[in-house]
């Protein structure tokens, strides 16, 4: 049986931790209509931009939620063609068997995809953001706890592009990437797996996690030519992610699940796992589930975990 009441003290265990940093909106009761609760209890939300432009979004708030408590904050991005509660129901963040503490918010892509998406001409960036500083002034949030995630496109969205962005990478404590779709360039002539450049803008050290099947037919595990972009090969993506944090270049690879899956860190001491990687043998294109067909790992939990070690210390 597993037993997640542990993430609750995880954070205590590191010497490095730093009061939480409260946002306006503690103290504040919710407002009337706002349900709290799992997976279907969460609340839509109709959202202006700062540029004005309308969006939605799904807003989970654990039963646990109190005003004076300040709370970790999850953005789930959900996959290219999918809405937010499709990935609220893929991503189990609203089930406080995973999840017992923290906010998530599940956002509606623009014509259901994400920036970074070769079509996609939105600023999701922005929206973010906006989103972050509306929920602050409404609700307890502790700003040095705030979370990106997602599915493929949403994925890629969270780990190459607000990861990588100067702004939004500030905003952020981590990212992780699930069956995520990284994509490069601006054609895909002569497309490298291995050595696309990744360009990256965003601040370091920045801990990522990432999740890929090694059967992806939609996002392949080697990467390649697709949709005039090149995606890179998934341990090129994490290794130039490695670098850029100043982990190097060699991983340090455990073989789980009767070799199932490999899981991949960089980094020593207090470093190790700022990156980690899991490649999950024969899964296709979807979110790790225990509960689904292809393997025996839990993406879920994992993530939850990554986000709630207030510093790495190892994993
Ligand atoms: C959001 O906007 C839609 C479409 O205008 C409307 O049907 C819905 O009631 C609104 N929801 C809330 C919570 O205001
Ligand atoms: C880990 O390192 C080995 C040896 O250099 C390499 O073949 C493999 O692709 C690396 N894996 C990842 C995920 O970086
Ligand atoms: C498992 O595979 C079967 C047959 O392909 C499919 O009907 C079912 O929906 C899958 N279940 C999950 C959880 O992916």
């Amino acid at each position: 049986m597993r037993n997640f009441s542990i993430v609750f003290s995880v954070a205590s265990l590191c010497t490095t931790l730093t009061v939480a940093t409260s946002t306006a909106g503690c103290g504040n009761a919710l407002a009337s209509g706002i349900t709290t609760g799992g997976t279907g209890s969460s609340n839509e939300v109709n959202f202006t931009t700062t540029k004005g432009d309308p969006r939605t979004f799904l807003l989970h708030i654990p039963t646990t939620y109190t005003p004076d408590i300040p709370r970790g904050l999850i953005f789930s991005y959900h996959g290219r063609g999918k809405s937010g509660s499709q990935q609220e129901r893929r991503s189990k963040l609203s089930e406080s068997e995973f999840n017992p503490e923290m906010l998530v918010v599940y956002p509606d892509g623009i014509n259901k995809e994400w920036q970074g998406d070769p079509k996609a001409k939105t600023d999701d960036v922005g929206f973010t953001l906006d989103m972050l500083d509306s929920l602050g002034k409404q609700y307890c949030l502790d700003t040095d706890r705030v979370y990106a995630t997602g599915m493929s496109n949403g994925g890629g969205f969270s780990s190459n592009i607000l990861a990588c962005d100067p702004k939004a990478s500030k905003k952020l404590a981590a990212v992780a990437g699930v069956s995520g779709a990284y994509y490069q360039g601006t054609t895909e002539d002569d497309c490298k797996p291995a050595s696309v450049p990744i360009p990256c803008n965003g601040r370091t050290p920045f801990p990522v996690l990432e999740f890929h099947g090694t059967n992806d037919g939609v996002i392949p595990y080697a990467g390649g030519p697709r949709r005039h972009r090149c995606l890179p090969n998934i341990p090129h993506f994490v290794t130039d992610w490695a670098v850029r944090n100043d982990l190097g270049s060699t991983n340090h690879s455990k073989s789980l699940y009767d070799g199932g899956v490999t899981r991949y860190t960089f980094g020593s001491g207090s470093s190790a796992g700022l990156t980690t990687h899991y490649k999950i043998e024969g899964m296709g294109h979807t979110w790790p589930s225990a509960g689904g067909n292809y393997s025996n790992i839990d993406a879920t939990p994992l993530i939850v975990k990554f986000f709630n070690k207030a510093c790495f210390d190892g994993i």
